[in-house]
Formats: C-alpha cells, structure tokens, sequence
C-alpha cells in the first residue's frame, strides 16, 4: 500500500532535509517540489526572457524534467527569489502540480515537501506536516549554509528576502503558502534536525501502526 507525506512550510524552515531523512527511513520516493519552480525560473533566467511573461513561463514549465533537476545549480539564492515571481501564474503551477501529483501516486509512495502539498498537490496525503521556524532563525540557517558552501552574503539581506518571499507566498491567490486543516505543526525555531527528524517519525509510526491495526 502506498504512503504519501506532504511536508509545507516556508523558505529555510527544514523541510527540505526532513523530507528526505523520511524519504530515506521508510523507503519512499522523495520530491522537493520547490526545485519545479526553480527550473521554470532557471530556464527563465538563463534566456533572458521577463519574469511575468506567463505564456514563455508556462512552455518553460510543461518541459520540466522531474528526473533531471540539478539541485547544485537550482539552489543558488536568486533563483529561489525568481521562483517565487513564476510560482504567482496559475499556468505554470497547474503544469507543475500534474507532474507533481504523478510522481506522488507512483509506488511505493512519496514525500513531497513544498507550499501547497496538503491543500492542494495531495489533499489526501495520508500524512501532512506544516514545518515553520521564526524568520529569524531561518535567515541564520540560509546564511550558515550559504556561509558553509564558501560564499558571502549579509544576514540582514538574508531576512529582508526571506520576509519578502514569506509575503509572496502566503499573499499570493492561487495556492497560497498554508497549513492544511488536518497538518501537524512542528514549529523547529528551537529545535535541532534530530528533535524534528524524531518528532516526524513519530508522526509516521502512528500512521503506520494505525493501517496494519484497522
Ligand atoms: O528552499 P526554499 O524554501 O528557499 O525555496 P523552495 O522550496 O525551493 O521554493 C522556491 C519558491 O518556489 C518558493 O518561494 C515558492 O514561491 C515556490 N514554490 C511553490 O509555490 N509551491 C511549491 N510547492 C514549492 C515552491
């Protein structure tokens, strides 16, 4: 039987590496959903074509390749800021979500983590997790991490951006960035990725034992 976790939060808030931690421990396929729309905002990018043009947006979206997104390109800290402009058009989030949504349904189950997986990618997960932390605290996990992979950046940009994608995300009228009404809250502003992983798990086993009782 196939297990489907949706993982949503907002940028730097640990869902990323819980995602794939789960993934790991219960043998499930793992999608990073946010990586989709940095593809579109790459492709973008790289052609030189406007941010808002929704038309060129939605090709760049329909050619996105699940198996072929180069997580060291598309991590880099502006494209996740162009991301968030292309993950405004409608078009281009019901191209992504429909690839979404088949590589959720393929065995033996998946993790997707994301903004909109419990509201709208997989409303039937079978688990749902809404990861948060204060904005604070993840502007200084984007900053060590960047610091970590030998760049430079201020920590007070840092929050500037993470404020204004928040606000992009949660604003926005399609899909905004949400919990769903029945997602677990695990706020990790003073929690380690142990405590979450464990806390997380935890969550999963219930899941798991409620199946094999009922
Ligand atoms: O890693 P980080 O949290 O910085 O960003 P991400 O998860 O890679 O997502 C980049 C952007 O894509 C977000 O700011 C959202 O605007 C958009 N996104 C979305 O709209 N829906 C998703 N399911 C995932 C990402």
């Amino acid at each position: 039987m196939s297990l489907i976790i949706a993982i949503d939060g907002p940028a730097a808030s640990g869902k990323g590496t819980l995602a794939r931690r789960l993934a790991e421990k219960y043998g499930l396929n793992h999608l990073d959903t946010g990586l989709t729309y940095r593809a579109v905002a790459h492709r973008m990018l790289i052609h030189g074509l406007p941010l808002d043009n929704e038309s060129a947006a939605e090709t760049a979206a329909r050619q996105v390749d699940l198996g072929a997104l180069d997580r060291a390109v598309l991590s880099q800290h502006g494209v996740g800021e162009a991301a968030s402009k292309v993950a405004v058009m409608p078009k281009v989030r019901r191209a992504l979500v429909d690839k979404q949504r088949q590589f959720a349904a393929t065995p033996p189950g998946a993790v997707l983590d994301g903004r909109d997986i419990g509201t709208v990618v997989c409303p039937d997960a079978d688990l749902k997790l809404y990861v948060t932390a204060s904005a604070e605290e993840r502007a200084r996990r984007r900053h060590a991490e960047i610091v970590a992979s030998g760049g430079v950046a201020e920590e007070a940009d840092i929050l500037a951006d993470i404020r204004r994608r928040d606000e992009r995300d949660m604003g926005r009228a399609d899909s905004p960035l949400r919990p769903a009404n029945d997602a677990h809250l695990l706020d990790t502003t003073t929690m380690d990725i142990e405590a979450a992983f464990r806390a997380a798990s935890g969550l999963v086993d219930r899941v798991i034992a409620a199946r094999t009782t009922s």
